[in-house]
This record gives C-alpha cells, structure tokens and sequence, in this order.
C-alpha cells in the first residue's frame, strides 16, 4: 500500500448528496433546539413541531454547498448560522398560513400550528423562531451575517414582499409588479443564504457577486415554481394544499403571465442562474445541481 496517496473517494450522486445534507441540518437544529421538556412546553413542541417537519432544507443546503465548494470545512462554526436560515423560512411558514394571512390547514404534510395548537402559540413560536434564527447567527461571531438576514428579512425584504403579496390580493397585476413580490418574499432569503455561506468561506468580492447572481435569480425561480406547483403540483408530494393561491386570489406568476409563460421565465432564471457562476474559481458543480433541481422539484 502506497502510504501518502490518497484514494479520491468515489462522488455520491445529488439525490444522495441531498438526502445526507437534508439530514446534516435536521440533526443540527434538532440538537441545537430547546426542549419540549423548558416551561412552557406547548410553545417549545411547536416549535420543534414545525421546524422537525418534513422538509426540504434548500435555504440552508445552498448556504452549505456555496461554503463548502469555497473550501470551507469548519461544520461546527458554519452549521448555527446555516440552521438559522431554515428557523427564519419556518417563522415566515407559520405566519403566512395563519388566517389572517393565507388561512391554510396543512404544512409540511401536518396541520398548521395553529390547527394543531392555537393561533396565539402561532404568533409567538414563529416570533420565537425568528429570535432563535438571529441567536444561532449571532453565534458566528460575523455581524456581517447578522445584518444580511435582517435586510434580507425586514421591510425592505421578505416582510416586504409578504404585505405586497397582501395588497395584491384580488386585483390583476403586471410582470413587474409580481416581479417585486417574489423578489423579496421569497428570493431575498435565498440570496442571503448563498451569501452567508461565501461570508463563512471568507470568499472574496467577485466570487460573492457571482453567488449573489446565482441566489437572486433562482430564489425569484424558486418562487415561480412554488406558484406553478400550486396549480399542476400533487398535495401528497407537497405536504402543503395546492389551490391555496386560486382561493385567495394570490398575485402569482401563472395569474400574471400564463402557466407557459410561468414555465419559459423559470427555465430561463435558472439557466440564468447557472451563467452566474460561470468562471468562478471555485467547483460550481453541485451548486448547478441544485439550480436543477429546484426547476425541477415535485415537492
Ligand atoms: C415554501 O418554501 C414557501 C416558499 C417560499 C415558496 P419551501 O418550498 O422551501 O418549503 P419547505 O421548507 O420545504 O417546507
Ligand atoms: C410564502 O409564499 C413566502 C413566505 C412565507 C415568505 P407562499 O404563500 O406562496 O408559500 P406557500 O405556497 O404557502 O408555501
Ligand atoms: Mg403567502
Ligand atoms: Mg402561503
Ligand atoms: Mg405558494
């Protein structure tokens, strides 16, 4: 045995790379979580009822494969913040299906918290989990990260677009007008999390640019697939009702433009997407799997 040559150990395919990532972040926030046994209780079992849910984990998966194709290898410091993502998207899940906003019944292939619980606990485990997203990133030590997923989360971001999202209701909308709701409903946290994990690797300016392309143009696909998969998506596959949007008469891209149309600017941002990151220095391998993969998704 050659002692010093080191066998390059055999790829995993995506599907594999995705059920170990998924389950990389599942067993972090569930260590990193409080217990159902801290007073109050019902607070804390919903809490890790929605965020131990089935889920698909892209945010913090994204985060994860910008960092380590970086060369980043410091899981223990990395993770925290990573989770955080995932905490902050579950709060946002929690409100949005409240009834005072989208008024739906199942999430994650169980009842909203509020049909489980009650809608006070709803408010406050999705105030609570936010809280938690900004302790675990504050645990990085990286202001920095701290201010990315408040911008990308406040007025000017994610609460933004979710009030946009409200107005909208019942009226036509135009391409730019949808354009600017899914912009910061949704593509916000998802350029955060690519930009957090260039920030953790300590990636330098053009290499963040090209992650920043690469996150906005496929957190506004993302969206858009999220608005066809209501339409054409399967609940069982979901876990989520589809023709939530048709009932509140949501602004969305298929409302907007045409399932066809919804379908081609998809296909396009994720191509988009991918050109960003050509001649990056780093692998961009998985990351364009990824891109695939979202444009591709049945849950
Ligand atoms: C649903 O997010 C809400 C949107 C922003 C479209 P996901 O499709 O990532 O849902 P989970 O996290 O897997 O439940
Ligand atoms: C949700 O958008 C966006 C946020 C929660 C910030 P949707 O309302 O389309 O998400 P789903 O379809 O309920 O998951
Ligand atoms: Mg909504
Ligand atoms: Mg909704
Ligand atoms: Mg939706």
């Amino acid at each position: 045995m050659n002692e010093g040559v080191k066998l390059a150990e055999p790829e995993i395919d995506f599907q594999e790379y995705l059920t170990e990532k998924r389950q990389v972040i599942d067993d972090e926030i569930d260590r990193l979580l409080p217990s159902v046994s801290e007073h109050p209780r019902e607070l804390h079992e919903a809490i890790r009822y929605s965020a131990l849910a089935r889920a698909q984990r892209v945010r913090p998966i994204l985060a994860l494969t910008a960092y380590e194709a970086l060369g980043g290898t410091d899981l223990d410091a990395a993770l925290p913040p990573m989770c955080a993502l995932e905490l902050l998207h579950t709060y946002s899940l929690i409100h949005d299906d409240l009834p005072c906003m989208d008024n739906d019944d199942l999430r994650r292939g169980l009842p909203t918290v509020h049909k489980k619980f009650n809608e006070g606990i709803a408010v406050l485990a999705g105030d609570a989990l936010h809280d938690l997203a900004f302790q675990w990133t504050a645990r990085s030590g990286k202001i920095e990260l701290v201010h990315e997923l408040a911008v990308a989360t406040g007025s000017l971001g994610m609460i933004g677009g979710q009030v946009a999202d409200m107005e909208a209701e019942g009226r036509a909308v135009t391409a730019d007008e949808i354009e600017f709701i899914h912009t910061r409903k949704t593509a916000a946290l998802i350029r955060c999390s690519l930009r957090f994990g260039g920030i953790l690797a300590g990636a330098k300016d053009q290499c963040m640019e090209s992650l920043t392309v690469y996150g906005a143009k496929l957190g506004l696909a993302f969206q858009i697939v999220d608005d066809i998969l209501d339409i054409e998506g399967d609940q069982d596959k979901l876990g989520k009702e589809v023709g939530s949007d048709e009932k509140n008469c949501k602004a969305t891209y298929p409302a907007a433009v045409g399932l066809d149309e919804s379908h081609r600017i998809a296909g396009v941002l994720i191509d988009e997407a991918i050109a960003a990151l050509e001649g990056c220095s780093f692998p961009t391998r998985r990351l364009t799997e990824m891109a695939r993969y979202i444009s591709q998704r049945e849950s």
